[in-house]
């Protein structure tokens, strides 16, 4: 017969509609049925009672009853914008990634976050902030999951869960929300104290970043680089915003957090539609692939340690520019999927252990949080690159895949996809050595100093900022319930500076102790504070 009008006025549809979902005029049912009513349930006369048979209540209901997927079990508030990356080609000498050629555009998207918060809660809470990047590289997609923070609590992936379990709310009366003022937390930090490290930056003002567009982001982990001869590279990755790095204060956070509990992404979002579009360099300190993995003393492989700039000056390799804002929440921030093992061809990670659990973790998570194996055929997640995967079927699989045979080699499919060799640009991992010795369950002597960093931290610090750091170890430590904990942590500011720890105990009304271990004193870096430079003598 002859078709229907696609809409009431007989115009056709668009050619490439971008939602098969909200094609044509008409209101539909999922199954293209048009409606003529979606106001009145189906009744045995207009009292009631509702038939069980009104398939479109019941589809419309069951539907809405399934909107919502599993939040992010971290980092589950955020915000996020599209942008572009172009390569300063000043990494060609070290990373063949074409990302990095000079002058290549790379379509991004980042998303921003906070770590301990649920979906619903305020951004200028006391927390590290997510910084994850997702590079749609023609040569497949590369993601930097990093945070705001240049180190990590743990130095071994196996103890994130105990970690987090620790800073999330208490399971008993779900408090905290979302920061770091109660007793497992600090308990947790306590009992591990390499965690002590990060913990000083998030009682610093890196703690309440002023705007996602003021804050730095850093890989944390040691990654490899490879160039075009094969020869490595061990690099860490640092974003560093055009706007410069400026926080808040904490009665000003306090504040945003009851007039407007979305300000950052408000601010993300306003800013980019007024076009003031928010930018950062990528940059890359370079460190000699060695075996023992090391610089200047420093341990590669432990992400509870930085390497002070002005020993390794981050080099730009590129920059990135947000220029556009989601228009679908759910579809581009809440079901965007980041993970290390999205690699392309020149970079590769390394054996830190924290690095190599979250190549487990990531997938494992998504394949509940996404609803299956398909979720890189999400729309956000879909590479740009061409991908020919072998993979079938499935929660959640939208192709309809030809052939037979999805294995290779096959003699069936008349043409099995090949595979690519470093001509190709074939991603080769890294012929690296792997250590030699007996399997085991224990961390290398390095990793043993928790304290030296976090002194290092506090000694460059200005004034200004040494007291913002005093005050919000004394507000979050007043709000622990267990005398013990307090004590315990008193110590471990003992070992990292007698003054912090003096006027943090003073603000408590607790005695100071003597620092257990022997105090470390590396120069101060002026980098790390952000007020910068030398500070006039009072
Ligand atoms: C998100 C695990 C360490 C940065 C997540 C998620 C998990 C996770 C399960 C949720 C992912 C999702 O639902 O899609 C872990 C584990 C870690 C670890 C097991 C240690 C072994 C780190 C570190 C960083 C980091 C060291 C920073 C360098 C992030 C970011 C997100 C995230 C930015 C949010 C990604 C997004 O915006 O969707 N992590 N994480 N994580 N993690 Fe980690």
């Amino acid at each position: 017969g002859t078709p229907l009008p696609a809409t009431p006025t007989g115009e056709p549809l668009a050619a490439e509609p971008t939602d098969f979902a909200q094609r044509g005029a008409f209101l539909t049912t999922s199954s293209g049925t048009r409606l003529a009513d979606t106001d009145h349930s189906l009744k045995a006369g207009p009292r009631g009672p509702t038939l069980l048979q009104d398939h479109h209540l019941r589809e419309k209901m069951t539907h809405f009853d399934h909107e919502r997927i599993p939040e992010r079990v971290v980092h589950a508030r955020g915000a996020a914008a599209h942008g572009t990356f172009v390569g300063y080609g000043t990494a060609t000498p070290v990373s063949h990634a074409g990302l990095f050629a000079e002058g290549k555009e790379t379509d991004v998207f980042v998303r921003f976050s906070t770590v301990l918060g649920s979906k619903g809660s305020a951004d200028t809470v006391r927390d590290t902030r997510g910084f994850a990047t997702k590079f749609y590289t023609d040569e497949g997609t590369w993601d930097l999951v990093g945070n705001n923070i240049p180190v990590f609590f743990i130095q071994d992936g196996i103890k994130f869960p105990d970690v987090i379990h620790a800073a999330k709310p208490h399971p008993d009366r779900e408090i905290p929300q979302a920061q770091s003022a109660h007793d497992t937390f600090w308990d947790f930090v306590s009992l591990h104290t390499e965690a002590q490290h990060h913990t000083i930056w998030n009682m610093s003002d890196r703690g309440i970043p002023r705007s996602y567009r003021t804050m730095e982001g850093f890989g944390v982990h040691t990654f490899r680089l490879t160039n075009a001869e094969g020869a490595t590279s061990l690099v860490k990755f640092h974003w560093k915003p055009v706007l410069g790095v400026h926080s808040l204060v904490w009665e000003e956070a306090q504040l945003l957090n009851g007039i407007d509990p979305d300000f950052h992404r408000r601010d993300l979002a306003d800013a980019i539609e007024a076009g003031a579009f928010p930018q950062w360099e990528l940059g890359i300190q370079v460190f000699e692939d060695n075996p023992e993995q090391t610089f200047d003393g420093i341990d590669l492989l432990d992400s509870t340690k930085l390497v002070p700039e002005e020993l390794a000056p981050v080099q730009p390799i590129g920059r990135l520019t947000l220029d556009r804002n989601v228009t679908n929440y759910f579809a581009e921030t809440e079901q965007v999927a980041f993970h290390l093992g999205h690699q392309v061809p020149g970079i590769d990670v390394t054996d830190d252990p924290l690095l190599q659990a979250r190549l487990f973790s990531y997938v494992d998570t998504q394949l509940s949080r996404l609803g299956g194996p398909n979720y890189n055929q999400l729309p956000i997640n879909r590479p740009h690159a061409p991908v020919n995967d072998q993979l079938r079927d499935g929660h959640g699989q939208q192709a309809v895949h030809g052939g037979v045979a999805p294995y290779k080699p096959n003699s069936m499919d008349g043409g099995c996809p090949f595979f690519a060799g470093a001509e190709d640009r074939g991603f080769i991992d890294s012929p690296v050595r792997v250590a030699e010795g007996s399997k085991v369950r224990a961390n290398p002597a390095s990793y043993d100093d928790h304290f030296s960093q976090a002194r290092q931290f506090w000694l460059s610090m200005s004034p200004v900022e040494k007291d913002h750091i005093i005050s919000a170890y004394t507000f979050e430590l007043s709000k622990v319930y267990e005398q013990t904990i307090k004590e315990r942590q008193l110590l471990s500011l003992a070992n990292i500076d007698p003054v912090l720890c003096q006027e943090v105990a003073t603000g408590l009304g607790l005695p100071a102790p003597e620092a257990s271990l022997e105090l470390v004193d590396l120069p101060p870096s002026p980098v790390l504070s952000q007020v910068g430079g030398e500070w006039p003598a009072d």
